[in-house]
């Protein structure tokens, strides 16, 4: 079988790590049975293109055994763990990845994997399904997936342009994702990414958030929790009167510029940090972005006020601008947490991964029947991925007695 990865002699220490990620999956791993014992995605061809990390070789390895054929690339040039990617070629998965692709190989592995003419997509970012589209071989196809915020945005736009041409379920909506992956999980693997890079202290730093959605209010909290002052920046005046209320500092990035030792972006929108606030950053200050493209700190800029730069260590540049300050640039710019550490935990990826491989598993079912727009992962299969996490922790709530679900349907006093 075809693939393309770093070194296949790295497989038996990824086998260890997807292993791992097994044993924090149980969600997933239960699906898993189901769908071995079912086999309802017996022949389909799945072309997916996703971090290529150990949570999702879980999910392919799931979606294999259901029956399903696989060819997976990346979702970004530098979040591949060749390890894992070893370890999937052996499982007779197609892998066209390796971490520090070239941005030209990136796109040609996307390619690669559409050349097996897919019935289904899986994409994080909506690379994937933009290419497929501009290639015109979106005919055959029954559904796709989209696992990101930005994507949806991306799809959802392609949409509303009259051109997408198959039905997409974005993942990302589910609320057993984003109210867990979005804020638990890039709350945690962010901080986890730059400390790896830099090995500062967080507490008493000025941490600066640019964006309060979900991921942006996961990365606060968890950084208030290690002891930084947080500030928040915002452009929607709703999320940043939340961020207010929750009780962190919000500026305009103009202001917060001059304050900032850390800045973190997480907004999904381009240049939010431009060379007008690099040039009122602090020496030392060090900059990191979240979010799933590398443009929202404009380098451009930052490379124009540069005199010259240097690597520091793994993931961390530093900047000499003409000034005469530092500034520490992490990861390249690209999202921290899968360039600089190994993204969200197996945990939270557990309920993000099952949500995706119930909603290929209907998409096999009801694809034909979906017209090309963007749709909701189904509410019982949000439904069931929260019963199923709630029973694999343990966890016993409460049943509506006869009498409330009475009270609730009935509107007279
Ligand atoms: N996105 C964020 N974290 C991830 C992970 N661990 N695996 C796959 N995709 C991710």
């Amino acid at each position: 079988m075809e693939s393309k990865i770093r070194d296949i002699k790295l497989a038996a220490q990824g086998r260890k790590q997807i292993e791992w990620a097994e044993m924090k999956m149980p969600v997933l791993m239960k699906i898993r049975e189901r769908f071995r014992k079912e086999r309802r995605l017996e022949g389909i061809k799945i072309a997916a293109c996703l971090h290529v990390t150990k949570e999702t070789a879980v999910l392919m390895r799931t979606l294999k055994d259901g029956g399903a054929e696989i060819a997976l690339a990346a979702s970004n040039p530098l979040s591949t763990q060749d390890d894992v990617a070893a370890a999937l070629v052996e499982d007779e998965i197609m892998v066209y990845a390796w971490k520090g692709e070239g941005e030209e190989e990136y796109f040609q592995n996307i390619r690669r994997i559409i050349s097996i003419k897919p019935q289904i997509t899986m994409d994080d970012g909506a690379d994937l399904t933009v290419e497929i589209h501009n290639m015109k071989r979106a005919e055959d196809i029954i559904g796709g997936t989209e696992e990101t915020t930005t994507g949806v945005t991306r799809i959802k736009a392609m949409e509303k342009g009259g051109i997408l041409k198959y039905p997409i379920i974005a993942v990302n909506n589910a609320r057993t994702k984003y109210l867990f992956d979005n804020r638990y999980g890039t709350g945690q693997s962010t901080i986890d990414g730059i400390l790896r890079a830099t090995n500062i202290l967080l507490a008493g730093k000025n941490v600066v958030i640019a964006g309060y959605g979900w991921c942006g209010r996961g990365i606060a909290m968890r950084a208030r929790g290690m002891g930084a002052k947080v500030i928040v920046t915002e452009i929607d005046p709703i999320r940043a009167l939340e961020a207010a209320m929750d009780g962190y500092r919000v500026m305009s990035m103009r202001e917060a510029a001059r304050i900032g030792d850390i800045f973190i972006t997480a907004t999904g929108n381009i240049n939010v940090i431009r060379g007008e606030h690099i040039k009122e950053m602090k020496n030392g200050a060090i900059l990191a972005n979240s979010g799933h493209f590398n443009v929202e700190i404009n380098l451009e800029e930052l490379k124009e006020l540069a005199e010259r730069k240097r690597i520091i260590r793994r993931n961390l540049e530093e900047y000499v601008l003409k000034n005469g300050r530092r500034i520490y640039l992490l990861a390249e710019g690209r999202l921290v947490n899968l360039a600089s550490a190994e993204g969200h935990p197996s945990e939270v990826m557990d309920m993000s991964f099952s949500n995706q491989a119930l909603s290929i598993e209907y998409l096999v079912e009801n694809g034909l029947k979906l017209s090309p727009k963007v749709y909701d992962v189904p509410e019982e299969i949000d439904k069931k991925v929260a019963e199923l996490k709630l029973k694999s922790l343990k966890i016993t709530i409460d049943k509506p007695t006869d009498e409330q679900i009475r009270y609730m349907e009935k509107w007279k006093i």
